[in-house]
């Protein structure tokens, strides 16, 4: 089993460039379907889950070319819409978005009930009744969801009960060449929606709104192939943005859009945080000691649930006594039970964790649960006085690119274990 080990304790100094971001790549990559022609999208995290995508649309008929270790071009012409394999399509919650591409191009779709992290009860109800609206006939079927149409897709307004980033990435998909104008209300305002949005504008697509609440999809006849350059990772950069200072030192995540993470710099300044925002960087200054403060994740521009993780494991080493609160995945709190095992103390009750501030806690052996735990897990072990040693790390590759050289780079003690017997480790800088 591979594992990461770390010895913590050691601050940690430098500058990491951020790369693309998997949850706008996951969409992107997807839209390449609507068309016939080639589309290089550069800025690509080659993450565990977007090189799946890629072997999902390739198997599928396409053709994926790497041009380097962050662009891909992407041809489906031969593309076979309901042929994704079951094997690799279950194993990722973005191959949802194959329902939306798919019946957007061919009028008809059909995936395996999608994977990805569990992080709690993921419904697809709102994709299926986006599709609907559009004149669509969904139904589950041996585990399959199925989609078609029998006429041409029309425009109609979709209106979601709460906000969805899967659900407004399906329903623009699925409406890019729908006859009419549909009208998205209550739609995710993130920012991998707005990627999503320019990238198909840019291949011809008549989209406005996105990054706003009501996004307006007028159909168009055809799309063309574009070279498009994927947004940076918000998430990436407030994960380390949220180790330092946790850990302690001085570190500077470059290459990002720091309007993306207004709300994660906020409570770290209201934490006691030294944090300075540049053009295109955020510097994050702490002496590890540090403020409890209160969460409560929410839709974009929202604190993100894919900080939670992270940002509650910071506050278990805060002054005094942290609330945070899930409002998007209600029972993402399994990483707690790792944190108390190295003498962290958090208490949970319904969507709320209590966590009471620790000066220090102790090594213990610890599991990822999901991609952001398993992120949360790194910092809890940076932190900790000893070795820790991290397993289930598969989770981690699923959205980080080489996490453990990063942070090696910044002065951490931390090597990864590969299995079989071979061990590579990255050089510890201290
Ligand atoms: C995406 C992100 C994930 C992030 C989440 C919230 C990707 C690949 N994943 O997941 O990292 O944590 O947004 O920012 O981009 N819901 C329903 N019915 C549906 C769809 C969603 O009830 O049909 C509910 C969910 O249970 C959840 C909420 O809506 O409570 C938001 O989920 P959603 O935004 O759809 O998350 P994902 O798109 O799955």
């Amino acid at each position: 089993m591979d594992k990461i080990i770390v010895n913590g304790g050691k601050p940690l100094y430098g500058t990491v460039a951020i790369g693309g971001m998997k949850n706008s790549a996951l969409p992107v990559i997807s839209a390449c379907i609507l068309t016939g022609e080639t589309c290089i999208i550069d800025n690509v995290p080659m993450v565990s889950d977007i090189k799946l995508l890629l072997e999902i649309l390739a198997a599928s008929g396409a053709e994926v070319k790497i041009l380097s270790s962050t662009s891909v071009q992407i041809n489906c012409k031969n593309i076979q819409p309901c042929s994704s394999p079951d094997d690799l399509a279950s194993q990722l919650r973005g191959s949802s978005y194959l329902l939306g591409a798919e019946l957007g191009r061919f009028g008809e779709a059909s995936v395996i009930l999608p994977g990805g992290c569990s992080i709690g009860s993921r419904p697809l109800d709102f994709h299926m009744k986006a599709f609907e609206a559009l004149g669509a006939q969904c139904h589950i079927r041996n585990g399959h969801i199925e989609v078609e149409t029998t006429e041409e897709l029309r425009g109609n307004t979709i209106f979601f009960d709460k906000v969805s980033v899967g659900a407004t990435v399906n329903s623009i998909l699925a409406s890019v060449y729908a006859e009419g104008t549909t009208v998205i209300e209550n739609a995710a305002r993130e920012p991998h929606i707005v990627d999503l949005a320019v990238f198909l504008n840019a291949c011809g697509a008549n989209i406005t709104g996105a990054g706003t609440s009501v996004i307006k999809v007028k159909g168009v006849k055809e799309l063309h192939g574009c070279r498009y350059s994927i947004a940076p990772d918000m998430i990436e950069a407030g994960t380390y943005m949220v180790a330092a200072a946790t850990v302690g030192g001085r570190v500077t995540v470059t290459n990002i859009i720091p309007k993306h993470l207004e709300s994660v710099t906020n409570k770290l300044i209201e934490a006691g945080i030294n944090v300075t925002v540049g053009d295109s960087y955020i510097t994050v200054e702490s002496c590890g000691k540090y403020k409890a403060v209160d969460i409560a994740t929410q839709p974009y521009p929202g604190f993100p649930t894919d900080m939670q993780a992270q940002f509650s494991t910071m506050l278990c080493y805060a002054q005094g006594t942290s609330k945070v609160t899930d409002n998007i995945f209600p029972s993402r709190f399994r990483f707690v039970d790792e944190l108390t095992k190295t003498g962290a103390n958090v208490s949970v009750e319904s969507n709320t964790a209590v966590i009471k501030g620790v000066e220090s806690t102790g090594c213990a052996p610890l599991t990822c649960h999901d991609l952001r735990a398993g992120a949360a897990m790194v910092i809890a072990a940076l932190r900790s006085e000893g070795a820790s040693e991290i397993t289930g790390i598969d989770k981690i590759q699923r959205g980080y690119v080489n996490i453990v050289e990063k942070f090696a780079a910044l002065g951490a003690d931390i090597k990864l274990v590969m299995d079989m017997g071979s061990v590579s480790y990255t050089s510890a800088t201290n």
